[in-house]
């Protein structure tokens, strides 16, 4: 690994970037190289999003974006719009994130990206670097280019009238296969909620590279960082993210399982954590007990990934075993409200979190999702409350009187309810007055899916209060240790007796 060591110089006057896709990974990377002084266009073929920019305002909710938005439409370091083909036309780096969806078997759905490809073909007016930014799995970053080169050359046989003559001439055929492009793999590690400050201080830059050509332009364009840098070829670069996702899932779905031993034996989870992080061959990220992951990518990536192995004959059962832990936690969750209320039915829910993680409204595979429609089906009577993401989940479980109500503070999602689940950590939840939550409430029980609040608080204020891993407050009886169990020899039972 190292910084980056180009001497060569590409500046703004050189180079002009095209970022196709700006949605949670392209719009944060286009608005952040702006800031780096590169000139870029954001281009997405859906229209409406496009218009919204255009009039000033981010599509979705990401700390810092609105105002990075605002400066560079202003400095006219950014520009976007909605006919891809002339940004491509327009540019010479183009970085390609757009969506890769999850096709029914887990299979990454590549079709977006192959269309780009076709379109890069169409409009290789001179020497261009693709780079490849959305999660993919192996191999993607060869298909493109074998798709743009094929595409390329048809285009240009037709060009020449060579369709009605298979046997192109040998001159045709060394201009066609002359490369006009390069293909790079620029894995990208943005969290949402945290992407504009990951987009500058990256823990580091992968580039995945063919040509020393492609290196130097993406060296010249992270240079302001002064990241360290890692260079690989095309595939390694891919294989890197894919794996850091489900390493990261795999951290998750551990220490959920871990805290799943914690509460049988009467350990505290966030302690075994701690424990376990300060272990720097551990590492403390990644190891908050809850509700299970959520989101656009880990999910996705982690199907997508044991799909890649199995396809190539690598036994994908450990990561099988991370999803499957992963799937169960929402479930898990419930019953320990099914405990502690007994019956659901028509008694009142407030839900503190809705968004999949704090600073996001982003709902995908939110676990929030999975336990309001287990709680709809039960006939509870739900109070929902997020600070970002309640537009987009009413577009999911509509308001409806006596059913599902939004509210507009975490207080309000309290009134009346005989249990209160805190499903998103974010910040505001942390900061509320839990005698005044105790006291709107119709039975002070709290169900902490994530572990965020101070559990001895909450007990002092008169909550009930439950969380993952951890005692509950006050004290249930002990589960463990149950009562000793000798060797059977030393039951001296006689063999029929024990039989
Ligand atoms: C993830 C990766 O962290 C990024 O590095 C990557 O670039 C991105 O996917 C992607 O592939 O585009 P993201 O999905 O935005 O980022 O969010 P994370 O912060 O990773 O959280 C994912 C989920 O895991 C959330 O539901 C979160 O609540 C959960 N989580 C995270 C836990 O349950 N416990 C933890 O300790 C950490």
């Amino acid at each position: 690994m190292d910084n980056c060591t180009s001497t060569r110089k590409y500046t703004p006057k050189d180079l002009r970037i095209a970022v196709i896709g700006v949605g949670h990974v392209g719009l944060p990377t286009a608005l952040g190289l702006a800031e780096l002084g590169w000139e870029v266009i954001g281009a997405d073929q859906d229209a409406d999003t496009i218009r919204q920019m255009r009039d000033g305002k981010t599509p979705f909710y990401e700390p810092g974006l609105q105002m990075l938005l605002t400066r560079h439409l202003e400095s006219g370091k950014f520009t976007v719009t909605s006919d891809v083909a002339s940004a491509i036309h327009a540019a010479t780096v183009l970085f390609i994130c757009v969506g890769t969806p999850q096709r029914e078997g887990g299979e990454a759905d590549l079709s977006q990206i192959e269309v780009i490809a076709r379109l890069i073909a169409q409009r290789l007016n001179e020497y261009k670097l693709i780079v490849e930014k959305s999660t993919v799995p192996a191999v993607t970053a060869l298909w493109i280019k074998r798709t743009i080169m094929r595409y390329a050359a048809s285009q240009r046989r037709s060009k020449e009238g060579s369709l009605n003559h298979p046997t192109a001439s040998p001159e045709i055929d060394r201009d066609l296969s002359a490369p006009a492009f390069d293909v790079a793999s620029n894995p990208e590690f943005l969290q949402e909620g945290k992407a504009v400050e990951n987009f500058f201080r990256p823990d580091r830059i992968v580039l995945g590279v063919e040509s020393a050509r492609g290196q130097e332009m993406l060296e010249a364009i992270y240079r302001p960082l002064n990241r360290p840098t890692l260079v690989t070829g095309l595939t390694t670069a891919e294989l890197i993210k894919h794996a850091a996702n489900a390493f990261l899932s795999m951290k998750i779905s551990y220490i959920n399982m871990v805290a799943d031993v914690c509460e049988a034996v009467g350990a505290d989870v966030d302690k075994v954590a701690s424990g376990l992080g300060m272990d720097p061959r551990i590492g403390a990220g990644f190891l908050s007990a809850g509700i299970g992951f959520g989101g656009y990518c880990f999910p996705k990536d982690l199907r997508a990934f044991i799909y890649l192995a199995e396809k190539h004959g690598v036994r994908g059962s450990l990561l099988r075993e991370v999803e499957r832990i992963n799937l169960e936690r929402p479930d898990r969750f419930l019953d320990k409200l099914y405990k502690a209320l007994w019956i659901v039915q028509n008694k009142t829910i407030g839900i503190w979190g809705l968004s999949f993680k704090p600073n996001t409204d982003d709902i995908r595979e939110a676990p929030s999702l999975r336990i309001i429609d287990a709680l709809v089906k039960d006939g509870a009577h739900l109070r929902l409350y997020d600070p970002q993401a309640m537009q987009r989940v009413q577009q999911v479980f509509p308001e409806q009187p006596d059913q599902v109500t939004y509210c507009s503070s975490p207080y309000q999602a309290c009134e009346g309810a005989h249990a209160v689940l805190l499903l998103t950590e974010w910040e505001e939840f942390q900061k509320v007055d839990l005698a005044r939550v105790a006291s709107l409430m119709e039975l002070p029980i709290l169900l902490d899916g994530r572990n965020a609040l101070d559990a001895e608080e909450a007990g002092r204020v008169g909550l009930e209060y439950i969380s993952i891993g951890r005692k509950s407050v006050p004290p249930t009886g002990e589960t463990y240790p149950t009562a000793h169990i000798p060797p059977v020899q030393d039951l001296r039972l006689n063999e029929t007796a024990w039989r």
